[in-house]
């Protein structure tokens, strides 16, 4: 019997020997960032990129036996300038892995330039409808949110409240537009009504003019779309103008996120709905916070740092199913597709289209957290319009 186990014991370790030795020969796994490391955006690249390499440092640099390598690209959140951008990743740099980015026109170029070259795709912010609808493939990943997510759980939470009226404020690009469409689909299912939508164009921060027509149409609730630097100087004016006292402000949760310090007293209370919250009560966000800031220090993890280490985990899952052997890519693919993601977000997994299937937060500000008020929508799965796999 010992001879048995012995032969069994000495069979796994050679073939567990075997597969690192195969893993070493193929040399490291290539990962191209392609993320705004300059402009509004610039802090949402960081978090992201922190959030990846936070996931892979713990597993000791290496995914499934392979060391990780990094190329990256300041995308600028410049559509115009995407696809000279991707191909420097897909062509100069030969990336295996495309990670990025954060704005919703560059992720679409970058989306058409991964499924003309075949290169797997995972997008870690950009929440474009299109990429999981008519662009989806099955090399394309998110682990983030369509914007059609967040915005369509806060129209119902508006209407509970009573409000029958309200004005969207954004930026005019996809990012902005469907939001603010998701938002009215949810508002108006519940009774509510749009009864104007204002826009400026992105990255803009001249937010007066539209201010003062808020202030004279009175809706009953504005809800809005804007992220990073601009999301931080439209909440500061929209206080600094006391619509604050007046109007209630909703909005997609990344109004809030990674920016409370900036916007300080001026963001208190405000509620938001989002796939991430502070607070969560469950030991893979404690884990994760706590390794965070240990990795780096005075930096507080959000929304963008998980969207970023969840695409990791999800690598790693594809990676781990083919031994590291990226020839094997169709094999690869379909584990990601099939993968349950232990995020700090919560546990979720990914829809037909490769989009996350995922708990929608209520959120509200309290001193320097977003802090979770309940589950708006469980499990909240895009419609995936037009995508056809
Ligand atoms: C977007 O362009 O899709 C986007 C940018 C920042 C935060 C959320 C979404």
């Amino acid at each position: 019997m010992n001879t048995r186990i012995t032969r069994a014991a000495l069979a796994a370790v050679l073939a567990t020997s075997a597969t690192l030795a195969h893993a070493q020969a193929q040399g490291p796994v290539k990962v191209g960032f392609m993320l705004p490391y300059s402009g509004t955006y610039a802090a949402l690249g960081t978090a992201i990129e922190n959030g990846f390499k936070l996931y892979v440092d713990e597993q000791g640099g290496k995914l499934a036996g392979r060391e990780v390598a990094y190329y990256k690209v300041d995308d600028e959140s410049n559509p115009a300038k995407a696809p000279e951008n991707a191909n420097r990743l897909i062509k100069r740099d030969q990336v295996d892995i495309l990670v990025g980015t954060v704005h919703s026109g560059v992720a679409m170029a970058l989306t058409k330039a991964a499924k003309e070259s075949d290169t797997t795709l995972l997008v870690t912010n950009a929440g474009a409808d299109a990429i999981t609808g008519p662009m989806c493939g099955m090399g394309v990943f998110r682990t983030s949110f369509s914007n059609w997510q967040p915005a369509y759980a806060m129209g119902p939470i508006a209407a509970e409240k009573g409000y029958k009226t309200a004005v969207t404020i954004t930026w005019k690009y996809a990012a902005g537009e469907e939001a603010v469409a998701g938002f009215r689909e949810g508002f108006e299912k519940s009774g509510g009504k749009v009864v104007k939508d204002l826009s400026l164009p992105f990255p803009n921060v001249e937010f007066q003019p539209l201010l003062t027509e808020i202030a004279a149409l009175k809706p009953d609730v504005v809800f809005t779309f804007f992220a990073g630097g601009g999301a931080v100087k439209f909440v500061q004016d929209y206080a600094a103008a006391g619509l604050n006292k007046t109007i209630p402000l909703y909005g997609s949760g990344f109004l809030t996120d990674g920016t409370l310090q900036a916007q300080g007293q001026s963001a208190q209370g405000l509620l938001t709905t989002l796939h991430y919250a502070d607070g969560l009560d469950n030991p893979r966000d404690k884990a994760f916070r706590a390794a965070y800031a240990k990795a780096y220090p005075g930096v507080a993890p959000d929304v963008y740092a998980v969207q970023g280490y969840d695409a990791a985990q999800l690598l790693a899952a594809g990676l781990q199913a083919v031994q590291g052997d990226l020839s094997k890519k169709a094999d690869m693919r379909k584990a990601m597709r099939a993968a349950t993601i232990d995020s700090p977000r919560g546990a979720f997994t990914l829809s037909p289209a490769g989009n996350p299937v995922q708990d929608i937060y209520l959120r509200q500000v309290d001193g320097l957290e977003n802090k979770v008020v309940k589950v708006a929508v469980r499990k909240l799965a895009d419609p995936a319009r037009g995508c056809r796999l």
